[in-house]
């Protein structure tokens, strides 16, 4: 494993900081592109990297699977009477579908599908973004995570486009609470920063059935899992969904920060990141790190 980590890591060198970091969230412009690190952890827990695997960055949209996570654990299957499983074929933070479709989002990654989540665990929990903060600490055995409140707060003066989607759902009678309140906590949980080992460590589950071999308890049911997983394959990566199927071909979650978590189900989970982002909001030298390791294993869930 460790050969084959070094192995991508060269092959893509050549495509680091290629691409723009954010730059519509302020406070995640500053981040130097030419990082790139990735961490693997098998089903076993064990943890092979390469890089700056152990650097904590923004998750950002990376948030949305353990906001489903959440959500599924208090709704089951009635969650999926707000929140649509089909591809959106369109960019994360698109309005058009929305109003057409009366106000339930396709699906639980694109930002309106996420807000809709978000407000779902806002009716559940005083406190939605330390409960996400808690179980990721869980998952990952790392006790120390935390939001960045400059990167939350940055995202809040800058709300105008999640506001709008969270207010569109509201007047078709799918947003609950005060948007303002969830908005606060979808912010705070797209601002924790994590690192490629705690991410990889986080997902595991996804590649073990549901089962997290760090906390030896089950996060998810069977089926849960795979619901999840078939998510991730089909709209984990918005508009780049079906390129990153034909390309890498597991479910995978990207984030604006330049994470991308992905899983080989029965293996293992893994995370890759490196800042700068193609034109679908994905991680430039990430999707192509994720290409050369499922070319590398021959192996993809198709
Ligand atoms: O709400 C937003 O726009 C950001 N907090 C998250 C977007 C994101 O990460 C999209 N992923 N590639």
């Amino acid at each position: 494993m460790q050969a084959l980590l070094n192995d991508i890591m060269q092959e893509v060198q050549p495509l680091i900081g290629q691409g723009q970091v954010a730059t519509y969230i302020p406070a995640l412009a500053k981040v130097n592109p030419n990082q790139f690190g990735i961490a693997v952890c098998d089903t076993s827990g064990k943890v092979t990297t390469a890089g700056d695997a152990t650097t904590e960055f923004s998750i950002q949209s990376i948030s949305k699977v353990f906001n489903l996570v959440l959500a599924v654990t208090y709704y089951g299957e009635s969650l999926w009477q707000r929140v649509g499983c089909e591809p959106s074929g369109l960019p994360f933070n698109s309005l058009v579908q929305l109003e057409y479709e009366n106000g339930i989002p396709r699906n639980p990654f694109i930002n309106a599908g996420a807000l809709a989540i978000a407000d779902m665990n806002q009716s559940r929990l005083i406190a939605p973004h330390v409960a996400m903060r808690d179980l990721v600490r869980k998952l990952s055995g790392n006790e120390g995570l935390l939001a960045n409140p400059d990167v939350a707060n940055s995202e809040f003066e800058h709300r105008a486009r999640n506001a709008a989607m969270a207010y569109l759902m509201k007047a078709y009678g799918n947003f609950h609470n005060d948007v303002e309140e969830v908005l606060h906590n979808y912010f705070y949980n797209c601002a924790l920063e994590m690192s490629c080992v705690d991410l990889a460590r986080a997902s595991q589950f996804l590649a073990n059935r549901g089962h997290c071999t760090i906390t030896k308890e089950p996060v998810l049911t069977h089926d849960q899992t795979r619901q999840v997983n078939a998510l991730l394959a089909t709209s984990g990566l918005y508009d780049e969904a079906g390129s990153f199927a034909f390309k890498v071909g597991l479910p995978g979650k990207s984030g604006v920060g330049g994470g991308i978590i992905a899983v080989v189900p029965g293996r293992f989970s893994l995370c890759v990141w490196s800042p700068a982002l193609n034109r679908m909001g994905n991680s430039q030298a990430g999707v192509a790190a994720l290409e050369s390791l499922t070319r590398r294993i021959n192996w993809s869930v198709y």
